[in-house]
Parts: structure tokens; sequence; C-alpha cells
């Protein structure tokens, strides 16, 4: 019997995060992030910009998780690194770093689907989330995706429902941008909803049918209501900022509850969990919670740090795939459109 301890680092690279993160045992040793600042300026991810600063930060980011988790280069067992889906410039980058350091280490590849993997990230030893039971639902929730997926085992996922546009990230940010809030939009607005009514404005729901979304129509219906107001009184936005970005958020949760709702009756599956930097929310924290208790839900929220794009769930995942024997070869390359 091997006894070894295994080593394996996580690196994900593919929006405008550069991580890198070591897991053993299903403990993270280390979780390092380098958030890419520079897109604030463009009120968005410039795709270009985003992979040239996954270069320059993807060595100094590999070093410090290494030297957080206190161990050398030679310990490590196998490198998973994110193949997609994402920008391909930026997945690139993370692919040929990992592609590189496991030729040169002599150690197994192991390519990881970020959506999986915010998925799994719920796996990683946590005393304050307990391991979901299979199967379960996962609303994977961030600024590039929108999803409803059943898990039926680790690597056994069915997507029963997406947005059919936007991402409901992309509805904080681009609705935040029009209220003059730097992108991204969802923390700030998260924050002054706190202080503001959420039953002062309404906006209208998208109508979808079955477990899909839509968040384009909400935005542009946002988009006109503020243009008119100010239109009224230039001031708007200023005298009503906490209950403009409430009662946004408000309709942007019903949003999500309902269709979560929808898909536990449909299925019969009362095991909830939520993924993606979305999941940070917390009106989406408290709502699932209250929902626990009203529908006999087993819910489960992981911590921030996992929740917003990060390596550790890459490395997770990495562990379960190693464990799995699932390792891939070096023609492997990045995927931009890679399916759960
Ligand atoms: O998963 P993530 O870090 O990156 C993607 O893969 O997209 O998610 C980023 C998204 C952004 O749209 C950001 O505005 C949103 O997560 N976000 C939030 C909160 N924290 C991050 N949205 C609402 N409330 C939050 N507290
Ligand atoms: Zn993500």
């Amino acid at each position: 019997m091997n006894l070894k301890k295994t080593y394996i680092l996580g690196i994900e690279s593919s929006c405008d995060d550069t991580a890198a993160a070591v897991i053993s045992d299903y403990d993270i040793l280390s979780n390092v992030v380098a958030s890419q600042s520079i897109h604030e300026l463009y009120g968005g991810v410039v795709p270009e910009l985003a992979s040239r600063e996954h270069q320059k930060l993807i060595l100094p980011v590999v070093k410090k998780t290494l030297e957080e988790a206190k161990i050398n280069i030679s310990d490590l067992s196998a490198i998973a690194f994110t193949n997609g889906p994402g920008l391909v410039g930026s997945l690139m980058v993370g692919t040929s770093f990992a592609k590189s350091m496991a030729l040169a280490l002599n150690i197994p590849l192991i390519a990881v689907n970020h959506m999986q993997a915010h998925i799994l990230a719920h796996f990683i030893n946590d005393p304050g989330n307990k391991n979901p039971d299979f199967p379960f639902l996962a609303l994977t929730i961030s600024g590039g995706h929108t999803q409803i997926v059943r898990v039926d085992s680790y690597f056994e996922m069915v997507e029963l429902g997406k947005t059919l546009d936007d991402a409901v990230g992309e509805a904080f940010d681009k609705s935040g941008k029009v209220i003059g809030l730097k992108y991204p939009a969802g923390p700030e607005i998260d924050k002054l909803s706190k202080k503001g009514d959420p039953k002062k404005f309404s906006f209208t729901k998208p109508k979808v049918n079955g477990l899909n979304f839509s968040f384009s129509g909400l935005k542009t219906n946002f988009l006109n209501f503020i243009n008119k107001q100010v239109r009224i009184n230039e001031n708007f936005i200023q005298e009503n900022l906490n209950d403009i970005c409430a009662s946004l958020q408000n309709v942007i949760v019903e949003i999500l509850m309902e269709k979560i709702i929808m898909a536990s009756k449909q299925t019969g599956i009362n095991t909830i969990v939520i993924c993606g930097g979305v999941s940070a929310n917390s009106e989406i924290r408290d709502r699932l919670k209250v929902n626990s208790g009203k529908y006999n839900w087993n819910v489960h929220i992981p911590k921030i740090s996992y929740t917003t794009d990060n390596a550790a769930m890459i490395a997770i995942t990495g562990q379960l795939k190693y464990q799995n024997n699932m390792f891939s070869d070096f023609e492997t390359s990045a995927n931009p459109r890679l399916k759960i």
C-alpha cells in the first residue's frame, strides 16, 4: 500500500483572477489569488489585458502558494489546471504553465472544468460546510454563468437549466455600471442594499419557461427606469442609491429562488448547494436559509473564498481526479466553450 501523502497544485486562470492552491488529503494548505484590478478602469474584463496580467502573475502566485503550503516543488504529486470554459488567452497561460511544470517535474497533469470545480469546492475539508450527499442540485451563479445542475456523483453532472443571455453576475455588474458603481458592482450592490428598501421600486421579472434564466430584459428595464427617473430628477440616483440597489437585488434573488424551488420540486431533490462568485451575496445566503426551513432543504453554503474564482476548487477537483486516475495527456488544450 502506498501511504505517501499526495500534494496537488491547482492553477486557475480562466478569467481575471490568477490563482494557485495546494491540497493534501482534502485539506487546503494554501490558497493564493491575485485579482487583476486593471479591469476596473474599463468597467469590465478586457481579455487581452487579462492574459498579459496572467503571464506576469502566474509564477509569483505559484511560488507564493508553495511557500505558504510549506512544501518543496519536488513534493508535488500532480498539477491540476483549468482548461475551460473561460477566455481563451487567459486559459492558454494557465494551460501552458501547468504543462511545462508537469513535464519538468515528470508528474501527472490533470485538466479541470472550471464549472465542475465550482461545484466540487463543496468537498474541500471545511468545518463550516459538510460534504453534500448525492444527488444534489447546484445553483452555479457567477459573472459568466448561471446554471442549475443535477449532481449525481463527482463527475456525473447534468445541466437542468441555464441562462439564455446574460449571467446573473452580469445583471449585477451591468446594472451597477448604470448607477455609477465600479466593476464588479455585485459586492457594492450587496453592501448598499443592507441600508435600502427592497420593495421601493419594482422591476420586470423575465418570463422564461422551465429552469432556464434570462437577465437581459431586466437589465434593459433597469436602464430605462433609471434614465426616465434621471430625466425627472437629476439627483435621483444619489438620493435613492440604497433603495435602487436593494430593489434590484431583491428581484434578482427572487428570480433565482423561484427557479431553484421549481428544480427541487421537479426532481424531488432537497439538497441544494450554491457556487460561483455571486453566491457570496448575503441576501441569497439568507433567503436560502429561510427556504431550507420552509421546504425542508439541506442547504450547503461554502466559505466566500471558495465561491469566487479560486484555485482551491481546482485543487480539490484535481485530487478527486487523481484518486480516480483521470489524468490528461500533453495534447490537452484550452477549451473556452467546455461544457459541464
Ligand atoms: O465566480 P466569479 O468570481 O468569476 C466568474 O467566474 O465570473 O464571479 C464574479 C461575479 C461578479 O459578477 C461579481 O459582481 C459577483 O460575482 N459577486 C457578487 C458578490 N460578490 C461577487 N454579486 C452579488 N453579491 C455579491 N456579494
Ligand atoms: Zn467562476
